[in-house]
């Protein structure tokens, strides 16, 4: 155990069954969190539930697509049947699979359904979860919402996920207006490239060695590194942080491109 920074709290975290949510599912249970592991794939939720019990921690595993506020409203009812109420949500999932993400490229053919099915998930999602967690908060508590860097700058592909993920960042201020007097606060984290087994899929060796130049420091973020900034802003110690986008990113985003030209012309 870290420490008990959320011992006795409950918190919910989505697409917990692998990557990020995974490693922010098993943070917040290794600090004393009873947590509520909800993804759309059953097998990911039992997985990560199944890790946090074998050591210790306490993980229910909840089957639910975000996009369907039917499901997302059972999924919390039944989170708050067993623990009571909500304190911590951290709204994570997102469209990875090759379908939608690998098919959200050039805007003159892009398949409107795959415009539709990101902000289903990734935009949408997030609000359902808002909107049914909220009622459950008794205590006032901590939304955590994942955007990404793609929402802060443009790419050649992908504009679908950046619009869903720069929506996001304005969602979290109007969450953090709406409830801020009832004790609730809402932050957004931007995370660049983490190495998770979907993100590495999705991107060819070039892509992946451009990333790499981009970065500042000699290390990428890991789940880990995104899993302590979002447990720092789900508690106390964060309790005056609210409204805000905290950019995880090893130095991708502070420097303009000459930079990354010049790693790239001195890699080995
Ligand atoms: N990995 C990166 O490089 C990176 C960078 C920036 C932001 N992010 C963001 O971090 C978050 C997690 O990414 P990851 O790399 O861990 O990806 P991941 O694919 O490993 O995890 C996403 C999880 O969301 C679940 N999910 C997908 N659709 C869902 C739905 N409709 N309802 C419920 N669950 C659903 C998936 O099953 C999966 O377990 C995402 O919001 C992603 O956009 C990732």
């Amino acid at each position: 155990m870290v420490s008990g920074r959320f011992d006795g709290k409950v918190a919910l975290v989505t697409g917990a069954g692998s990557g990020i949510g995974a490693a922010c599912a098993a943070r917040f249970a290794a600090e004393g969190a009873l947590v509520g592991v909800l993804d759309v794939r059953t097998a990911g939720a039992r997985a990560t539930a199944a890790a946090i019990r074998a050591r210790g921690g306490t993980g229910m595993a909840l089957t639910c697509d975000v996009s369907d506020e039917k499901q997302v409203e059972e999924a919390v009812a039944t989170l708050v049947a067993s623990f009571g109420r909500v304190d911590v949500l951290h709204s994570n999932a997102a469209v990875f699979d090759p379908g939608v993400y690998g098919r959200d490229r050039e805007l003159e053919a892009l398949d409107v359904a795959v415009w539709d099915r990101t902000m289903e998930v990734n935009l949408r999602g997030a609000m359902l979860m808002v909107k049914h967690a909220v009622p459950v908060m008794p205590d006032g508590g901590a939304i955590v919402l994942t955007s990404s860097v793609s929402a802060l700058v443009g790419d050649t592909v992908h504009a679908a996920y950046g619009a869903s993920k720069a929506a996001l960042i304005g969602f979290t201020r109007y969450v953090a207006t709406m409830y801020g007097s009832r004790g609730i606060r809402c932050n957004a984290v931007a995370p660049a490239l983490v190495l998770t087994p979907n993100a590495q899929r999705a991107m060819t060796p070039e892509q992946l060695a451009v990333k790499e130049a981009e970065r500042l420091l000699p290390w990428a973020c890991s789940t880990e590194d995104v899993a302590g900034l979002v447990a720092f802003l789900s508690c106390e110690e964060s309790r005056c942080l609210t409204g805000q986008t905290l950019v995880i990113d090893s130095g991708t985003l502070a420097h303009r491109p000459q930079h990354a030209v010049e790693r790239w012309r001195s890699r080995p």
